[in-house]
């Protein structure tokens, strides 16, 4: 009764993989229970988190052909512009399906964006492709699309290309404060991305140490017309999630990522520790700081927990 925070499975976004040209799911190694999906396992998988109550999915593609623009990812026929379809076919309304909006997982050298002559992404290329990227998602049937590359002013260029195609009631859920954090490593093996050269992202994605800028990206995300704001990772960003929450009135998210979902496994398998417990004071933690909408690894064993 005195219970001031509950998690639901509403609150829930379960990300997905799904890999072009394999004939059987892939169990993901450093995830264990996450599979890299054919697209048949897909429409399994989310039927089941849907009837555990999970309302929304989050898609990666893994294509079999990487290039240097990452071209895949607004192919119309890419992966996760057919499984988008394979999931409006089959859920209707009923599933909020949001692809993920990025170019690393179909880049050959595994940056976030174009690559300029030094190396690293170029801003302003980049957002071209991902306004190809962002209208390829809408007429598959995306009803969010979420970019994630934090190049500068792709929130305001995503919002343009999809009103401009007529898709104007497609939402967009930022990604507004990403880390530059140690915790992505088991993402990158799900969708085999290694960055060029033993390269980062600290050249666009955010400093660890930094909070006062989380709330500057997040309030021009805002002001570029997302509709949702996330903070990446959770855990280690509890003070972001609770500060953005008390400064800002819109939807917020938080993405509790691969490394995080991992070392809680990693505990577990050891016997270190229980998982369940571990797995819900975790997300309930992301919830009482602040967070409307998590996404997490952890959205089936805490959607069957609270049946
Ligand atoms: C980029 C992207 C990443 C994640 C989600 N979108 C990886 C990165 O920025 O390197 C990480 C998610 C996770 O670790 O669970 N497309």
């Amino acid at each position: 009764m005195v219970r001031e925070t509950r998690l639901h499975p509403d609150d829930l976004i379960a990300p997905l993989f799904v890999r072009e040209g394999i004939d059987e799911a892939r169990p993901i190694g450093s995830l264990p229970g996450q599979f890299q999906h054919t697209r048949e396992s897909l429409r399994r998988e989310v039927g089941e988190l849907k009837d555990l109550g999970v309302p929304a999915v989050m898609l990666f593609g893994v294509p079999q052909h990487k290039d240097h623009e990452g071209s895949e990812a607004f192919n119309p026929e890419g992966i996760v512009q057919l499984a988008i379809q394979d999931l409006r076919d089959d859920h209707g309304d009923d599933l909020v399906i949001i692809p993920d909006l990025c170019v690393d997982e179909y880049t050959d050298h595994g940056h976030c964006g174009v690559l300029d002559d030094s190396g690293q992404p170029d801003n302003d290329v980049t957002l071209e492709i991902y306004e190809q990227v962002a209208v390829a998602q809408a007429v598959a049937g995306a009803d969010i699309v979420a970019p994630s590359g934090m190049m500068d002013g792709q929130v305001f260029a995503i919002r343009e290309a999809l009103d401009d195609a007529g898709f104007d009631q497609v939402a967009i859920l930022a990604y507004a404060a990403k880390y530059a954090t140690a915790l992505y490593g088991p993402f990158r093996d799900a969708v085999d991305v290694t960055i060029v050269g033993g390269g980062d992202r600290k050249g666009y994605q955010q400093d660890v140490a930094n909070a006062r800028e989380a709330m500057e990206e997040i309030r021009e995300d805002i002001g570029e017309g997302a509709d949702i704001v996330m903070v990446k990772p959770a855990m280690p960003y509890l003070d972001v999630i609770s500060r953005a929450r008390a400064e800002i009135d819109i939807p917020l998210a938080a993405y509790h990522v691969s490394g995080e979902y991992a070392m809680v496994h990693a505990a577990a398998l050891q016997g270190w520790l229980e998982l369940e417990p571990v797995a819900f004071e975790h997300i309930g933690a992301v919830k009482r700081a602040g967070a409307d909408i998590i996404l997490t690894y952890f959205s089936r064993l805490i959607a069957e927990g609270l049946q």
